[in-house]
């Protein structure tokens, strides 16, 4: 690779408007919605934006990433106190480097290889060169001793590149998703690339303890790193893997709980599905490591065998689109969607459906208003970075009632260790961890809800973003 040039600043010219905080991220924290005729931005959902809003509104900052249309970037612009810096993405590397590297390659290999991770050569090289199109974005931004906060999988060549670009800054990496082990890493072709990449970092965030030990272990094997677990040495420098469990605003989702009109709306889905019937929700990207057909699968089961009946309960299924132009999500809406009709064709009766099935988006406030009208939360990835949607449903349950039946392969699993865990290649397990959720007492309920609680209070967005940058500027 031919390094860019770029004129590090001198201390008799210093740099004008650049920013002290760069967050690099594939997707920028808005994306144009059209209103009426006109078009214009709109804060994208997600616990990552609002962790780093109060964050970068204190400072001078900006956040790099994609806008989310092929084609030439539109010009940066300031929205809601960030400044934004769109980074352009062309047709082609929408296919090879978006679906193709990253949720071709990288999503299934790092999420356990539920689907077949593919590894065609041909889509490495714009990995590459969008990876150096983001960090010369970045290096571009950012102040003299400045910092770079760069996440996920879709630009883990940045470190290394911003590295070589800017040896003045500091350089945080934070992976949103599993980090494999090396059963599993060890067969991808660009290994050590990737490895190298990341290595340009200071400190290398992981989800889980169990990931953060992966990446050091995979480091020393195939990258020249020395070091331990939490303190790896590589190209004369020091580099801290660790563990930061990313969170929500637990704060805005008790106040949206608390707010009238999520509390009528709450009632009025009650009123719809039937208020002496127990509600099961479901709420996930449309993504094949939710498991969202395996949960199906328990249901049925349940209803098969007659150990529940309608009379008893209803189940909301909320899948939210996502990468339908890659084959496997393709194929699995068809999946779900199969199933979703099979089960209300066989126990459906007129006016008194098994599954209410939302394939859309919705808004926070609909959300809300369901984990406060469900009584039995289901999440039951195959393989889940963190999720969460678990953690929103237990930040709405302010009155400690409700059941979150929660995957043991899932981050957040690890923290909300109250919650009814399940193993969800286990279909016997799920079924009897669902029965049991449906006819838990409300004592227990309560115990639970409690400990789920205060676990989450523990470690909020704001905790889990000032304690990455904290270390990073230690
Ligand atoms: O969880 C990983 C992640 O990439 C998130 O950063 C993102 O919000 C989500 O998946 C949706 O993915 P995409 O940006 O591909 O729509």
């Amino acid at each position: 690779m031919v390094p860019i040039k770029w004129d590090p600043p001198t201390d008799r010219e210093p740099v004008p408007k650049k920013s002290q905080i760069v967050i690099v991220a594939n997707r920028l924290p808005f994306h144009r919605v059209r209103r009426g005729g006109t078009s214009e931005w709109a804060t994208s959902p997600g616990g990552l934006v609002s962790a780093l809003t109060p964050v970068l509104k204190n400072r001078t900052s900006c956040w790099i990433g994609w806008a989310g249309a092929a084609g030439a970037a539109p010009d940066p612009f300031e929205h809601e106190g960030i400044h934004n810096h769109p980074v352009r993405l062309s047709r082609d590397e929408l296919e090879t480097f978006y679906e193709g590297f990253c949720n071709r390659t990288l999503w299934p290999l790092y999420h356990d290889a539920v689907r077949t991770p593919e590894y065609r050569r041909r889509w490495w090289r714009p990995y590459v060169e969008v990876n150096r199109r983001f960090a010369e974005a970045a290096a571009g931004q950012v102040a003299r001793g400045g910092t770079v906060w760069i996440h996920d999988y879709h630009l883990q060549l940045v470190p290394a590149i911003i590295r070589e670009l800017r040896p003045d800054v500091r350089v945080g990496f934070f992976l949103h998703i599993p980090f494999p082990p090396q059963e599993l890493f060890s067969q991808l072709p660009w290994r050590q690339p990737i490895l190298a990449g990341l290595l340009g970092a200071d400190v290398v965030g992981f989800q889980t303890r169990g990931g953060a030990q992966n990446f050091s272990r995979l480091c020393r094997r195939y990258a020249g790193a020395e070091g331990t677990r939490d303190e790896l040495s590589f190209d004369g420098r020091t580099i801290h893997p660790g563990a930061y469990p990313v969170s929500i605003d637990v704060d805005r989702f008790e106040a949206l709980a608390a707010s009238e009109a999520v509390q009528r709306r709450t009632a009025e889905f009650r009123q719809r599905l039937g208020t002496d019937r127990k509600i099961i929700l479901g709420v996930d990207r449309m993504d094949y490591t939710k498991g969202i057909d395996i949960r199906l699968h328990a249901y049925r089961g349940l209803l098969r065998s007659e150990r529940i009946t309608l009379d008893e309960c209803v189940f909301v299924q909320v899948a939210v689109p996502s990468r339908e132009r890659v084959e496997q999500y393709g194929e699995l809406r068809s999946h779900v969607e199969r199933l979703v009709g099979e089960i209300n064709g066989e126990f459906g009766e007129l006016g008194r459906t098994p599954i209410h099935y939302l394939h859309r988006s919705l808004p926070v406030e609909e959300l809300v208003a369901l984990y406060l009208a469900a009584d039995v939360m289901l999440v039951t990835p195959l393989r889940d970075g963190m999720n969460l949607v678990a953690k929103e449903y237990v930040a709405a349950r302010t009155d400690n009632t409700g059941v979150l039946v929660l995957s043991e392969f899932t981050g957040s699993a690890q923290e909300l260790q109250s919650a009814l865990l399940v193993n969800p290649h286990d279909i016997d397990g799920l079924e009897a961890a669902l029965y049991t959720a449906l006819h838990m007492p409300p004592r227990e309920q309560q115990d639970r809800m409690k400990t789920l609680r205060r676990a989450l209070r523990r470690n909020d967005v704001f905790h889990w973003a000032n304690r990455f940058l904290d270390t990073l500027a230690a």
